[in-house]
């Protein structure tokens, strides 16, 4: 049979890693797919000829991408120039040509994906993203297809290997979150915008798919809560250890009788959980279903080799899956586009969590009563409390707790009132903790 032909736009680290995965293993990859798969036109505006094998084994390589989205001869577009535009402009030309798409780009998907896979309904091609989603772990398959008969109940994943990256360094080392982040860039890990990583944006994206995906809902990337890992500092990776917990940077969708939470924030985690172990740039995704329970997914998430491990995966499906009824494709988003539910996403006021608070208080009798009068008024239940000895001469004190879990509006309202304490210095450091209990 003859081979599939691709056009491949980007060769940069995932590009490159793409052209040296089809070409150093295509062997095995034919034998897989049933057919050769060659890349017949590349476009890239510049590349490394020294970090890429197999360039010679590509028919023809441009500057020019949508030459390649416009080329007649090609059967499959693989996007990996990553970013909002011309990616898009770019998907929707090759999906109008017929041609099937194969894309990394989380941040497209995220915002566009709707749009996206509508488009390609209607044209009868796949869009095909694993690699949009924590690296090289095949985590979209697992929920499309391997799970594909569970109730899934929630996601917790640590889904940016940058962020667990400065956070694991910072634990371990003690070192401080600018210098983690620079050695972390170093690595190729991070976003172009570095801001990406740090503010949970990239983690936010991925989180997004993640939760579609799990509960068959559109793509709402304006609805998932972001926040960032920047604020948290040395000494409460510090207190976090000595309650037993971990600090991680982690993207939670839940379903519940409400509605859907999706949200990305630091978080305390038991030191016991599989998933707390996660370390470095590493990826790990934690599912729970009802008929299988949790079951965990680790691996690298970023890089070229194993991005592109991912890539590749995706354009073998495409290629067997080529001669297929549209119809009865996996899809998109793992449920029939007409099954799209449309149950809220939460907003984070609504969403149900524990927490750890630190207090900045004077040593003073009856300080730590007004506090927790506040908490109790709220109906927040304190599960853990500590009280560190001051400095010398200082006569303030940080007071650490635990709560038990309470709705956060409540707790907005309680932070509210404790920083209004004359006897509270600043502003009560708050992080999310979630138990991830199978
Ligand atoms: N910047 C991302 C990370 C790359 O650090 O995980 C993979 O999406």
């Amino acid at each position: 049979m003859q081979p599939v032909n691709v056009g491949l736009l980007g060769m940069g680290t995932v590009g490159g890693g793409t052209v040296s995965v089809l070409t150093g293993n295509a062997r095995e990859i034919a034998r897989r797919a049933g057919r050769g798969i060659r890349i017949a036109h590349a476009a890239a505006r510049a590349y490394d000829p020294q970090s890429i094998s197999g360039l010679d084994r590509i028919g023809r390589i441009t500057d020019d991408a949508f030459a390649v989205v416009e080329n007649p001869e090609i059967d499959i577009v693989i996007e990996l120039i990553g970013g909002y535009s011309p990616a898009k402009e770019l998907v929707l030309e090759a999906i109008g040509h017929g041609k099937h798409v194969v894309t990394a780009n989380k941040a497209l998907i995220a915002l566009h994906g709707n749009e996206i896979f509508a488009a390609a309904r209607e044209r009868g091609v796949m869009v095909a993203f694993e690699a949009a989603v924590a690296g090289g772990i095949p985590i979209i398959k697992a929920l499309r297809e391997g799970l594909a008969a569970n109730h899934i109940e929630w996601i917790a994943g640590i889904i940016n290997g940058t962020g667990n990256y400065i956070l694991t360094e910072m634990r371990d080392k003690g070192r401080d979150f600018a210098d983690a982040l620079a050695e972390a860039q170093s690595f190729g890990y991070a976003e172009a915008d570095p801001t990406f990583d740090v503010d949970g944006i990239d983690a936010a994206h991925k989180l997004t798919i993640l939760g579609s995906l799990a509960f068959g809902i559109p793509l709402q990337f304006d609805k998932t809560y972001t926040e960032g890992i920047s604020k948290i500092e040395a000494q409460d990776v510090v207190h976090a250890e000595k309650f037993g917990y971990y600090i991680k940077h982690l993207g939670v969708t839940r379903r519940s009788d409400a509605g859907i939470e999706m949200r990305v924030h630091p978080t305390l985690i038991p030191r016991r959980r599989l998933i707390a172990n996660v370390d470095g740039v590493m990826n790990a995704v934690l599912v729970k279903g009802d008929a299988v329970g949790p079951t965990l997914y680790y691996g690298a998430g970023a890089g070229a080799m194993p991005t592109a491990s991912a890539v590749v995966a995706d354009v073998v499906d495409v290629t067997r899956a080529l001669t297929t009824d549209p119809n009865n494709r996996v899809p998109h988003l793992a449920f029939q586009p007409d099954e799209l539910s449309d149950i809220p996403v939460l907003s984070m006021e609504e969403v149900e969590t524990a927490y750890y608070l630190r207090v900045t208080a004077l040593d003073q009798p009856g300080v730590m009563a007004n506090i927790a009068g506040i908490l109790g008024s709220e109906g927040i239940s304190i599960e853990a409390i500590q009280q560190k000895e001051p400095e010398e001469g200082d006569t303030h004190v940080p007071l650490i707790m635990l709560t038990h879990l309470v709705r956060e509006g409540h707790m907005n309202q309680a932070i509210s009132r404790i920083e209004a304490l004359e006897s509270v210095k600043g502003e009560v450091v708050r992080i999310r903790v979630e138990h991830l209990a199978g």
